[in-house]
């Protein structure tokens, strides 16, 4: 896919990861639709874009966990851009805590189900809606468009991380699911699945947890936003590519 003119929809768009895509993607000359919770840093994303050669950048203030206003989030972007060719899934949480604590014999911490719930929310069930609504709506325009779900190194099972590891775990595997399902009508889906990136989410982990992994990367650094970005537009532009998840995480394995 030549990105120059398609119409782009980036999932937690307006800062960390989803930011250092957007603005990627806006030098190529795409239309980016970026979609998040938070007004102030959706408008200043959108205006750097433009800045960054993005031929159109509209911003949409959406839950993803919500079904209805992931339905109306698609319906306005078909609408405001008259075309879908590209959703990339990378809106997620973390509520990170171990499943038991246990001292002295004594149980005195486990993971909440609302811990569980708020991540399996956003990071499947978001993943879930946004996929469903894009895919239709490409199938609606006849778009030969593509999906790209952000997994994680996670989803090999991180200690601490009971409700993202099957996020993640989940949506690789949709990834999978979509690429075989969506074929027929000339769509495409993959993954990416990070390691430890630059980002706010990595940066707030607690200090003695992020220094033992950042000790155990081979590459001896996280990883730079503009890397993830980068398979992004890799992914995007390479049209036989679909069904996979990309690894990159600088050789670390959980
Ligand atoms: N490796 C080895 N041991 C670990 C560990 C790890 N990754 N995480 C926790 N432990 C151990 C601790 O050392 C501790 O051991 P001791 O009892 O022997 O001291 C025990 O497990 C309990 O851990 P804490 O004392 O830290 O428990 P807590 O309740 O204070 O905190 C926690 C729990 C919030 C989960 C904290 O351990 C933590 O932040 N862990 C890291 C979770 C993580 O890796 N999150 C990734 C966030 S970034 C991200 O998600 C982006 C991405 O896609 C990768």
């Amino acid at each position: 896919m030549d990105l120059q003119g398609k119409s782009i929809v980036i999932t937690g768009g307006a800062r960390g990861l989803g930011g250092a895509m957007a603005t990627r993607l806006a030098a190529t000359g795409a239309k980016l639709a970026l979609v998040d919770l938070d007004d102030g840093a959706l408008e200043s994303m959108a205006a750097q874009c433009l800045e960054n050669g993005a031929a159109e950048a509209r911003t949409y203030k959406v839950n993803v966990a919500r079904e209805d206003e992931v339905v109306t989030l698609f319906d306005n972007v078909a609408g405001d851009f008259g075309a879908l060719d590209g959703l990339v899934n990378n809106a997620g949480i973390t509520r990170d805590a171990m499943l038991l604590k246990y001292k002295d014999g004594e149980q005195v911490a486990k993971m909440s189900l609302e811990q569980w719930q708020a991540v399996i929310d956003v990071n499947l069930t978001g993943v879930f809606l946004c996929g469903r609504e894009a895919a239709a709506k490409m199938i609606e325009l006849g778009s030969k468009g593509c999906i790209i779900n952000i997994s994680s190194i996670s989803r090999a099972g991180n200690m601490g991380q009971t409700n993202y590891s099957a996020a993640k775990a989940g949506v690789q595997a949709m990834a999978v699911v979509w690429a075989k399902e969506l074929a027929r009508y000339g769509i495409r889906a993959a993954a990416i699945a990070p390691g430890f990136i630059g980002t706010e989410m990595v940066m707030s982990m607690k200090p003695e947890a992020r220094e033992k992994i950042e000790s155990m990367i081979p590459a001896r650094r996280v990883g730079d936003p503009d890397e993830i970005a980068r398979t992004v537009q890799f992914i995007l532009e390479n049209d036989y590519f679909s069904g996979r998840c990309i690894d990159v995480d600088g050789a670390l394995r959980l």
